[in-house]
């Protein structure tokens, strides 16, 4: 690389809104306020401006509109802001440019807006192709319209993902091989399966509390687990990362970058990023999470930050384990050789099938995949 060249960063955009709540979602999504779109979109251009500052030039590999349902943006939304982000640092022909699409909100003329605007990569969060299950999960659609999405969106973009959930209660593991079936067969390159996680402050979690519904044990999530993993990796899907698998050459561009320890912005409400300043210091960054906030607090400062702290060398250690043991690749074995207790740690880990040495790296096993939070306590606390 030429040691002149400016350093990569992604770009994360959140849109806050949806059209309802989904019951299991504590993602920082609203579905009141949406009349302050417009000034919504002024304060993610002056969001953008104020973090050139601080970071100076760069190379874009990555933007992602992420929320909330991106896909209820109008495409001169996404227009504006792209343009933006061009003039101040040039998008190349490369950039892997992501929008998150509902089925609900997704049409065939807007796919085609989207992609004139400069879209080249979509991730349809289609949950589950049963009806019932949708039901459960409180969704707007239901399968037919996530078939025709999907057969819509790759009519016009080629680098199409969906999204899946699984371990509902009760649910059925030949249910979900039909789920995972329907997805190999559309010949989409990239898949996420996302078990369902409880989350506080979800409508999920009181139900659970209040005994209406059991979650499925870890037993039978751990099956299920290692069933997606057998029937999509036997179609020749790489699985890059704990939730994800890809086609070769089609691992998500900006996640991989993240989980690698590559600087990104957040621009937008809730959003956060982290990045080296000009002046060589690490910012983790967040922004305020109501939109109305977030608004009115970029108009007069010019920046949104409610929070924003520099890293000490452990904290960046801690981070990049974090980020990095999610994925395929591992960690540079150097990382995990930092004092006794880790080192000790690591060889435990190694002893028991969890972690193992990829070429000079450290990574999961599939077995370790499933006790990645107990490793990373133990290496790391
Ligand atoms: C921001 S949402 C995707 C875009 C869009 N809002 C939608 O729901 O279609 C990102 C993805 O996270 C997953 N997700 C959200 N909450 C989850 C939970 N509690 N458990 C498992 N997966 C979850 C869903 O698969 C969802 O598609
Ligand atoms: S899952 Fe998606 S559509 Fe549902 S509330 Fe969360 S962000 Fe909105």
């Amino acid at each position: 690389m030429n040691p002149h060249s400016p350093l990569d960063l992604s770009i994360y955009v959140h849109w806050p809104w949806c059209l309802k709540k989904c019951p299991y979602c504590d993602f920082n999504s609203h579905t009141t306020n949406r009349h302050l779109e417009e000034s919504y979109i002024e304060s993610i251009l002056a969001d953008i401006e104020h973090q050139k500052k601080l970071v100076g030039d760069r190379n874009i590999t990555s933007i992602f509109f992420g929320g909330g349902t991106p896909s209820l943006m109008k495409a001169d939304y996404i227009e504006r802001i792209l343009h933006k982000i061009d003039g101040l640092f040039s998008i190349q022909s490369d950039t892997e440019i992501t929008i998150e699409a509902n089925p609900t909100s997704t049409t065939a003329s807007k796919i085609k807006d989207f992609k004139r605007a400069g879209i080249n990569r979509m991730s349809i969060g289609v949950q589950s192709f049963h009806d019932s299950y949708l039901k459960f999960l409180g969704r707007e659609h239901n399968a037919k319209q996530a078939f025709a999405t999907i057969e819509e969106a790759l009519n016009h973009i080629d680098n199409v993902s969906f999204d899946l959930i699984y371990g509902l209660p009760e649910q059925k593991l030949t249910n979900w091989q039909a789920d995972l079936e329907h997805a190999i067969k559309f010949g989409t390159k990239h898949l996420s399966a996302y078990q369902l996680t409880i989350e506080k402050n979800t409508k999920f979690y009181t139900d659970v509390k209040r005994q209406k519904w059991q979650p499925m044990c870890d037993d039978v999530q751990a099956d299920f687990y290692d069933c997606t993993r057998e029937i999509v990796t036997a179609h020749n899907f790489n699985h890059y990362e704990i939730s994800n698998f890809s086609k070769a050459g089609y691992d998500c561009v900006h996640n991989h970058k993240i989980w690698q320890y590559q600087d990104y912005i957040g621009v937008g409400a809730g959003a956060h990023g982290r990045h080296q300043t000009i002046d060589n210091q690490t910012y983790l960054t967040q922004n305020y999470r109501m939109p109305s906030t977030y608004v009115e607090h970029v108009k007069p400062v010019k920046h949104s930050f409610y929070r924003h702290e520099t890293l000490t060398s452990h904290e960046t250690w801690q981070e990049m384990l974090i980020m990095g043991l999610r994925i395929q690749k591992g960690v540079p074995i150097h990382l995990l050789e930092r004092n006794n207790t880790t080192k000790q740690a690591l060889l435990r880990f190694m002893q028991l099938g969890m972690l193992y040495n990829n070429r000079g790296n450290i990574a999961l096993t599939d077995h370790g995949k499933l006790h990645l939070d107990s490793i990373l306590t133990d290496l790391i606390f």
